[in-house]
C-alpha cells in the first residue's frame, strides 16, 4: 500500500509540473498514463464501470470524475482537480489534489484559494482522530463541522472509501456524520479521505457524458484525497502532504515555491519511489 500510495503521489507531482496553459486536458491524461506504465503499474480508473481515461480532471464547478478532453484547454484562473488511481504489485493507490492555475490576480484572500485551503484542512483536522475503535462519525463529523463553520457545503452524494487490493472497499468514508455513529474503524484498514466542499449549495448533478459531476448551482468546489493507514498507534498518512495540499501553479513549467519548498531543502520524496527505469 505504501508503494502504491507513493507512486500515485509521484505521478500527481509529475502531472502538476506538466500542466501548461493552453494544453488540452487529455494531454495531461496521456502523460499520467505513460507515468503509470513507466512505474510498472496499471490504471485503476480506466475501464472501471466503463470510465474512459486514466485520470479524472475536474475544473471549477466540476467536482469529480471529469473526463479529460482534447477540446478542453487549461486556462489561467482555473481550479483544477486531478485524481489518479493505479494498481502496483497487487495494491491500489488513489489520491487527488486541486491546484489553482494562477492568473496573476491572486491574493491571500482569493475565494478560490480559501475554498481549497478549507477543503484540505477540514480533512487534516479530522485525520488525527483516526484510530482503532473509534466510529467513523467521530472522524467524519470533524470534517463536516470544520467545513460548515467556514461557510462551505459538504457534498452528500459522494464519499471516500477504504482501499486495498481493490480501489473501492468497505467501509465508506463520508465527509459528514455525527460523533458516536457509524461503523467502527479497525486496525489494518487503509482509508481514502476525500472531502468535497462547495462554495454554494452542496447539491450535485451528472453531465450528459454520464460521468462529470458538477455542482448543480454552478458554484465552485474543491476535492482532495489522502490515503491513511489505521495502525495500532494511530493514523499514518501514506500520501505526501507536500503533493496533495493546495498549490498555486503558473502552467508555465514553474510554480510558486512558497507552498511546496520541500524539494529545495531536503530532496524530493519522489526519489524514494522504486521506478523500473531508474
Ligand atoms: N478517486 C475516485 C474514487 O475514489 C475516482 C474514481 S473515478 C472512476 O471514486 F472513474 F474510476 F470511477
Ligand atoms: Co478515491
Amino acid at each position: 500500500m505504501r508503494r502504491a500510495a507513493a507512486a500515485v503521489c509521484a505521478i500527481l507531482a509529475r502531472a502538476r509540473d506538466s500542466i501548461r496553459i493552453g494544453m488540452p486536458t487529455a494531454e495531461l491524461d496521456d502523460i499520467i498514463a505513460i507515468e503509470i506504465k513507466r512505474r510498472g503499474g496499471t490504471p485503476a480508473f480506466k475501464g472501471y464501470r466503463g470510465y474512459p481515461a486514466v485520470s479524472c480532471i475536474s475544473i471549477d464547478h466540476e467536482l469529480v470524475h471529469g473526463i479529460p478532453s482534447r477540446n478542453r484547454l487549461f486556462q489561467p484562473g482555473q481550479m483544477v482537480s486531478i485524481d489518479v488511481g493505479m494498481f502496483l504489485d497487487g495494491f491500489c493507490g488513489d489520491a487527488a489534489t486541486t491546484l489553482l492555475l494562477d492568473d496573476g490576480k491572486w491574493s491571500i484572500d482569493d475565494p478560490r484559494w480559501r475554498l481549497m485551503q478549507v477543503t484540505y484542512h477540514a480533512m487534516m483536522e479530522a485525520l488525527p482522530r483516526v484510530r482503532p475503535g473509534v466510529r467513523m462519525g467521530d472522524v467524519s463529523s470533524v470534517i463536516q463541522r470544520y467545513a460548515e463553520e467556514h461557510g462551505y457545503g459538504v457534498v452528500r452524494e459522494y464519499v471516500g472509501h477504504a482501499v486495498g487490493r481493490q480501489m473501492h472497499e468497505k467501509p465508506d468514508v463520508p465527509n459528514f456524520g455525527n460523533p458516536g455513529e457509524g461503523v467502527r474503524i479497525i486496525e489494518g484498514l487503509v482509508l481514502c479521505f476525500e472531502p468535497m466542499l462547495s462554495a454554494g449549495d452542496p447539491g450535485t448533478s451528472v453531465l450528459k457524458d454520464g460521468w462529470t459531476v458538477v455542482m448543480a448551482d454552478g458554484s465552485l468546489c474543491a476535492h482532495y484525497e489522502h490515503m491513511v493507514a489505521v495502525t495500532e498507534t494511530g493514523p499514518v498518512l501514506l500520501t505526501d502532504p507536500e503533493i496533495i495540499q493546495p498549490q498555486r501553479i503558473y502552467g508555465t513549467g514553474t510554480r510558486r515555491p512558497n507552498h511546496n519548498d520541500r524539494d529545495h531543502h531536503r530532496g524530493s520524496s519522489l526519489d524514494d519511489v522504486p521506478c523500473q527505469d531508474r
